[in-house]
C-alpha cells in the first residue's frame, strides 16, 4: 500500500473509532431532564416518551467490543502500513503451519516410504491417495483420465509410448525434476512451401493421406533439417524428439495442427514437483500413474 493510502486508512479507521468512542462515553453520562412521571415530558399524539438506562450488559458489550478493536490494532496488521507490535504476518503463519505440518509427516512411521513404486501401484490405498493427488496437481494439463491433452501438448500418460522413459523410476525422475522440449520454429527457414513438404512427408510416415506430390521435396528437407532430433525415418530419440511415425501425436495430427507444429515450433514443459509434492507424494503420484499405463505398457521400457 503506498504511503498515502495507508494514511487514509489509518485516519479513517481512528475517526470511525474515536467518533463512536466519543459519542458512546458522552451518552453514558449526559443528563436528560426527567419530568416527574418518569419521561422525557415529549408526547407524541398520547405516547409518552419513558426514559431508561442502557441496559449493563448492553454498556458491557461495547465496552469490550472497543477495547477488543482498539487492541487488535495495536497488536495485529489493520491500521494502513503499520505490522502492529506482535509482529504478526499471514504467510508466516502459513508458513510456520506447513512446516510443523511437514515435520508431524516425517515423523510418522510412514509404510509406504518402505514400498517400491510397483508395490505401490498394487496397494487400493497408496493408489487413491496418488490418484487425488493427480486430479489435484497434474489433471489440469494431463486430463482427468491422464488421457493427455493437445493443448499443452501434455501426453497421454495411460497409452506404450513414453518420451522420456515409462519404468518406475523415470516416470518418478519426470515428476520430480520435469522435463522440457524444444521444437525450434522452421517458418523462416523452409517458408509456406518447405513446411507443407515436410508436413506431407510427415503423414506419409504415419500413414494418414498425404500430398502426394510434396512427400519426396518433403522427404529431402527432412533429411536435412529434421532428422538430427526425430531420428532417421521420424522414428524417435528417446528423451530427444518424439516419434513422427505413429498414431501418437503431442500436439494432434490434423493438417493444421501438423503444420502449426512445424512452422511456430513447439515447447512442451512438465513442470518439476519435487519441491511443491516431496518424494513422498510424487511416489504415489507415479504409482497411480503407472496403475494407470499397466495395460499397455511394455515391461521396463
Ligand atoms: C503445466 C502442465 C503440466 C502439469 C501441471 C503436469 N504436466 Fe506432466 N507433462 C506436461 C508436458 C507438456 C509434458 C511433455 C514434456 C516434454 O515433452 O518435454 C509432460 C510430461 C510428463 C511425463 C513424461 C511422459 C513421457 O512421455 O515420458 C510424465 C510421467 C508426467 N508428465 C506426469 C505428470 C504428473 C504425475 C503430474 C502431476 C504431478 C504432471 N505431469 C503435471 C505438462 C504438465
Ligand atoms: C532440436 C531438435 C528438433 C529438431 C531439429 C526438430 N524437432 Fe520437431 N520436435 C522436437 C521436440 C523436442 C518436439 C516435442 C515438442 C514438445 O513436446 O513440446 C518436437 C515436436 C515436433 C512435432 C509435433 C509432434 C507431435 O507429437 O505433435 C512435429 C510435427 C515436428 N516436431 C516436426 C519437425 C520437423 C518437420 C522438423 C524439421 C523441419 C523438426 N521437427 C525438427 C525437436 C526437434
Amino acid at each position: 500500500m503506498s504511503g498515502f493510502w495507508s494514511g487514509w486508512v489509518v485516519v479513517l479507521a481512528v475517526v470511525t473509532i474515536g467518533v463512536s468512542l466519543f459519542l458512546f462515553a458522552w451518552g453514558l453520562r449526559v443528563h436528560i431532564p426527567v419530568q416527574d412521571d418518569g419521561t422525557t415530558g415529549h408526547n407524541w399524539d398520547g405516547i409518552r416518551e419513558g426514559l431508561h438506562k442502557l441496559p449493563w450488559w448492553w454498556v458491557a458489550v461495547s465496552i469490550g467490543a472497543f477495547a477488543w478493536a482498539i487492541g487488535y490494532l495495536v497488536l495485529y496488521p489493520g491500521l494502513g502500513n503499520f505490522a502492529g507490535v506482535l509482529g504478526w504476518s499471514s504467510p508466516e503463519q502459513h508458513q510456520r503451519d506447513t512446516a510443523a505440518n511437514t515435520a508431524k509427516r516425517a515423523s510418522q512411521n510412514n509404510p509406504w516410504r518402505a514400498m517400491t513404486i510397483a508395490q505401490l501401484a498394487k496397494d487400493r490405498n497408496a493408489i487413491d491417495v496418488g490418484g487425488r493427488l493427480f486430479q489435484d496437481n497434474c489433471a489440469a494439463c494431463h486430463g482427468k483420465g491422464a488421457r493427455g491433452n493437445p493443448h499443452v501438448g501434455a501426453p497421454d500418460l495411460t497409452d506404450a509410448v513414453w518420451q522420456f522413459g515409462g519404468s518406475e523410476d523415470a516416470i518418478l525422475a519426470s515428476i520430480l525434476d520435469g522435463r522440457s522440449a524444444v521444437m525450434p520454429p522452421w517458418g523462416q527457414a523452409l517458408q509456406k512451401d518447405g513446411v507443407e513438404e515436410v508436413a506431407s512427408y510427415l503423414q506419409s510416415l504415419s500413414g494418414n493421406a498425404s500430398r502426394d506430390w510434396q512427400v519426396k521435396a518433403g522427404h529431402e528437407r527432412y533429411d536435412m533439417f529434421c532428422v538430427s532430433c526425430h531420428g532417421p525415418g521420424g522414428v524417435g530419440r528417446a528423451t530427444i524428439a518424439p516419434s513422427l511415425a505413429d498414431q501418437t501425436w503431442l500436439y494432434g495430427n490434423d493438417w493444421s495442427d501438423i503444420t502449426t507444429s512445424i512452422r511456430d515450433g513447439r515447447t512442451g514443459v512438465m513442470p518439476a514437483w519435487r519441491t511443491r509434492l516431496g518424494v513422498d507424494q510424487s511416489r504415489l503420484v507415479a504409482a497411480w500413474v503407472v496403475a494407470q499405463a499397466a495395460h499397455g505398457r511394455p515391461a521396463g521400457k
